[in-house]
């Protein structure tokens, strides 16, 4: 009997011990479900502009692998405002022939109805239904108000320089921010856009060591550059040209009439041609070019690399109209971004400056300010009119001879009325430096150059408004190495409009 009451005690006691044991690894398995972070986004959501070229809803993407979960987004005012829903998102699979097979999610984000105009909304992405991810979104603002506009270009390299920049952008708080090409190193593949953009563009923490959380909050609107455009070549990386698959922007480009003429040529076997063109959908070859409209200010995107014509008839008249059109001329400003500098003084990439046949052009259309990258460093030009010489013997070289004016009466401080242009060189936001020995030898520099930054990454900040543009170049350690403004009333050019 005795033996039969211990044997029972002894299964009870075990009996006890198994459930506690039971229990709590359910609970350690259910606790560390709800704990850990969502690890579901190969790529978590980012913001683009979307298609609209007025600034209508912008658009939400996301990276997954190949799923089928249901997705859905939710948009709210401020945080005690009831959430509601917005159109389901469309999703894209891609097949590519180094990477395992991948969906891209788009949703827009319908703009919110508060009363009282918040620079923010708020947005979030559920997943079968359960929030899987939180962000804040930088809105349209009002008509007439101040906008802060981050532009800087040569970035995605994986250097601690870009992220100590991209937490500088993030500290500076802007309402967007535009990248003057070469986006992506070294070939433009989503492989790299994987490895040191969206980390460090779209970090879960700001720190100067690992980036910062700007893609979920604000825009990112793109020129390409050579190493987003020209250097991948299809049969060597097959995720090559990734600037068409990640980059949603108005597709408002030159494209009609113009065919296959000056877009960017693909290489590679056909059939991997095919499957790009396949990806990249409508936005392969129109993205390349495009404006948009965005508070203060007319935007006017180019195309730079050599392949473009930028002397084809057709081309020329869709970029006149384009900068004397209603929506640029309504603009309190108008500004041109493209990736190589048509003046600039750096002896690397001295050659590279066809782009300065256009200069009749923006002076024409009251074009404020031209930024550009490519060449590693800062640089800012005086106000300037240029008249590029046409002769037939000058035609197709590579450097534009020609003869400028240079306003120098502008100092940006006591006279803020530029005559003319003023040329931009924001190109060092993270790639190796160009030309630091220039730094400190202005005699080495162009006339038109006035100030000269190559010891330093930096980027620039713009403050605009209707009547004003205050900009100043910060260094990946916030120091400020210049600033200058622009403000109304302009002076026109001699002979412009
Ligand atoms: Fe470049």
């Amino acid at each position: 009997m005795r033996v039969s009451r211990d044997l029972r005690g002894w299964s009870l006691a075990l009996g006890v011990i198994f459930l506690t044991t039971a229990t709590g690894f359910l609970a350690k398995v259910a606790f560390e479900r709800w704990s850990k972070p969502v690890t579901v986004f190969q790529i978590a959501p980012y913001l683009q502009p979307g298609d609209d070229p007025a600034g209508g809803p912008l658009a939400l993407l996301w990276q997954t692998d190949v799923e089928t979960s249901v997705w859905s987004v939710q948009v709210r005012d401020r945080a005690e405002a009831a959430w509601v829903n917005v159109e389901s998102p469309e999703v894209r699979r891609f097949d590519l022939e180094n990477l395992a097979p991948f969906q891209l999610y788009r949703a827009f984000l319908e703009q919110t109805h508060s009363p009282v105009r918040q620079a923010v909304g708020q947005y979030r992405v559920l997943r079968d239904h359960i929030p899987v991810f939180h962000a804040e979104f930088s809105r349209k603002r009002a008509s007439g108000a101040a906008e802060r506009i981050v532009v800087l270009g040569d970035c995605a390299s994986a250097t601690s320089e870009q992220k100590a920049i991209a937490f500088q952008v993030y500290q500076a708080r802007p309402d967007y921010a535009v990248v003057t090409g070469d986006i992506v190193y070294t070939y433009g593949r989503v492989s790299e856009y994987l490895d040191h953009f969206f980390p460090i563009y779209n970090a879960g923490q700001a720190s100067e060591t690992t980036g910062a959380p700007l893609l979920r909050s604000i825009p990112f609107y793109a020129a390409p550059g050579n190493h987003d455009l020209v250097m991948g070549d299809l049969d060597l990386y097959p995720d090559a040209l990734a600037y068409f698959y990640y980059w949603s922007q108005p597709l408002n480009g030159p494209l009609e009439g113009l065919g296959e003429r000056g877009v960017p040529i693909l290489r590679g076997a056909q059939a991997k041609q095919e499957a790009f063109r396949l990806a990249a959908g409508p936005a392969y070859p129109r993205m390349a070019s495009f404006s948009f409209d965005k508070g203060p200010i007319h935007w006017t995107v180019l195309d730079s690399n050599r392949y473009v014509d930028w002397t084809d008839p057709e081309r020329l008249d869709w970029l006149r109209q384009d900068l004397n059109g209603p929506a640029a001329q309504r603009a309190a400003w108008r500004f041109v971004v493209f990736h190589h500098p048509p003046f600039q003084s750096s002896h690397a990439h001295a050659e590279d400056q066809w782009m300065r046949r256009l200069a009749p052009l923006f002076e024409a259309a009251g074009v404020a300010v031209v930024f550009n990258g490519h060449v590693h460093n800062y640089q800012r030009s005086c106000p300037m009119e240029f008249v590029p010489d046409t002769s037939e013997a000058l035609q197709n070289l590579e450097t534009v001879a020609g003869q400028w004016t240079l306003d120098r009466g502008f100092d940006g401080v006591s006279n803020i009325h530029p005559r003319g242009v003023i040329y931009m060189v924001t190109g060092g936001g993270g790639a190796r430096l160009y030309n630091p020995e220039q730094h400190d030898h202005p005699e080495s520099w162009q006339a038109f150059t006035t100030r000269f930054v190559s010891n330093s990454h930096s980027f620039t900040v713009v403050d605009a408004t209707d009547q004003l543009l205050t900009f100043r170049q910060l260094t990946e350690h916030g120091v400020e190495v210049d600033s200058f403004q622009i403000g109304k009333p302009p002076l026109l050019a001699p002979g412009s409009r």
